[in-house]
C-alpha cells in the first residue's frame, strides 16, 4: 500500500446546480442545492484512500456544525485524522459553488483553513517522515506549503506541489517538488507567462517536472524534454468539481508504477469523478479504475 500524507484544507461545499451563471446584480432561479464535503485537501486524501492509498490528513476544521460533519465523513473512509485539529471558536471553511451545464464557479472561504501553520506540519514530522508520497495545495497559508515541500526535501520524502488555486510561487520553492500539476490557467500564472506563451513552452521552462491537466483532453507530463500527452477518456459530464484532486490522488497513489502509467490511471479516475454532483460523490475504488483501463 502508499502511504500518502495529504497536507491541505478541508471544506464544507455549498453547491447550488443551476441552469446558467448569474452576471452581477441578478437574480435567477436554481434547481437544487446539497452541502457536500469538499476542500481540495480533503477531496485528494478521500480519493487517494479509496483507490488503496493509506491515507493521513494534516489539516484543521472549526468547531462549528459542519467541522464535525467534515471530520466524521473523513472518519468513514478510514484516514488517518492524528494530525487533523479542530479551532475553537473558528468557522470551518466553506466553497460556494454554482454548478452550471457540467462547469463550476466557486468561491473558497478559508476560515479554519487559514491556520494550518508550518508548525503544525512540524508536529506531523514523523508522519511525514513515514509517508512515500506528500500531497500538498494552496489552500492554506503559502507559508505552510513551502514548510511542506522543505520538510519533504529534508526527509527525502518526493512532495506533489497541485498549485491551485492559481497564485505565482518562488522559483525555489518549485524546484523543492517532485512534480507540479497545474491545469493551463495556474500554469501561465504559476511561472508569470508572457503573452502568447503556450503551455509547451511553460513545462519546458518550469524549474521542476511538470504535469499539466487539461480536462476532457486527459494531461500532458514532462520530466525532462518534450512534453508527452497522456489523451483524456470520454465521459459525460455531470460536474467536474473535485476531478482535479482525484487526478493528483491517483498520481500519488501509482507514482510507484512509474510517471506514464500513474498519469494514465490518474486520467481514467478523474474521468470517472466527473459522473456525479459533488466533489467527492464520483471518487472511484480501485477496481473501477481498472474497469475502464481494461475496455
Ligand atoms: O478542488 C475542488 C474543491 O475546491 C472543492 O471541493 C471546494 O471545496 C474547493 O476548495
Ligand atoms: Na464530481
Amino acid at each position: 500500500m502508499t502511504r500518502i500524507a495529504v497536507v491541505g484544507s478541508i471544506n464544507m461545499d455549498l453547491v447550488t446546480q443551476a441552469p446558467r451563471f448569474v452576471g452581477p446584480g441578478e437574480t435567477i432561479l436554481g434547481e437544487h442545492f446539497f452541502t457536500l464535503p469538499g476542500g481540495k485537501g480533503a477531496n485528494q486524501a478521500v480519493a487517494a484512500a479509496r483507490l488503496g492509498g493509506e491515507v493521513a490528513l494534516v489539516g484543521a476544521i472549526g468547531d462549528d456544525a459542519f467541522g464535525r460533519q467534515l471530520r466524521d465523513g473523513l472518519a468513514a473512509e478510514n484516514i488517518d485524522l492524528d494530525h487533523l485539529v479542530m479551532l475553537d471558536g473558528c468557522a470551518s471553511g466553506t466553497a460556494s459553488i454554482t454548478v452550471a451545464g457540467g462547469e463550476n464557479q466557486i468561491i473558497v472561504v478559508p476560515a479554519a483553513n487559514a491556520r494550518v501553520t508550518p508548525a503544525q506540519v512540524e508536529r506531523a514530522h514523523a508522519l511525514i517522515a513515514r509517508a512515500d508520497v506528500v500531497l500538498v495545495q494552496m489552500e492554506i497559508p503559502l507559508e505552510t506549503v513551502e514548510a511542506t515541500l522543505r520538510l519533504g526535501q529534508r526527509l527525502g520524502v518526493p512532495v506533489i506541489l497541485n498549485p491551485a488555486p492559481a497564485q505565482q510561487l518562488p522559483t525555489d520553492w518549485l524546484r523543492l517538488a517532485r512534480y507540479v500539476t497545474p491545469n493551463q490557467h495556474e500554469l501561465a500564472i504559476l511561472l508569470g507567462a508572457g503573452p502568447g506563451e503556450d503551455f509547451r513552452s511553460l513545462m519546458q521552462r518550469a524549474p521542476c517536472p511538470v504535469v499539466l491537466t487539461r480536462g476532457g483532453d486527459g494531461a500532458w507530463y514532462r520530466e525532462q524534454g518534450e512534453p508527452i500527452h497522456q489523451p483524456g477518456f470520454k465521459v459525460e459530464v455531470v460536474d467536474s468539481t473535485g476531478a482535479g484532486d482525484t487526478f493528483n490522488a491517483a498520481l500519488a497513489v501509482f507514482l510507484h508504477e512509474g510517471l506514464p502509467q500513474a498519469v494514465r490511471k490518474a486520467c481514467a479516475a478523474a474521468a470517472l469523478s466527473v459522473g456525479k454532483l459533488g466533489a467527492q460523490a464520483g471518487m472511484p475504488r480501485l477496481h473501477e479504475v481498472e474497469h475502464l483501463l481494461a475496455q
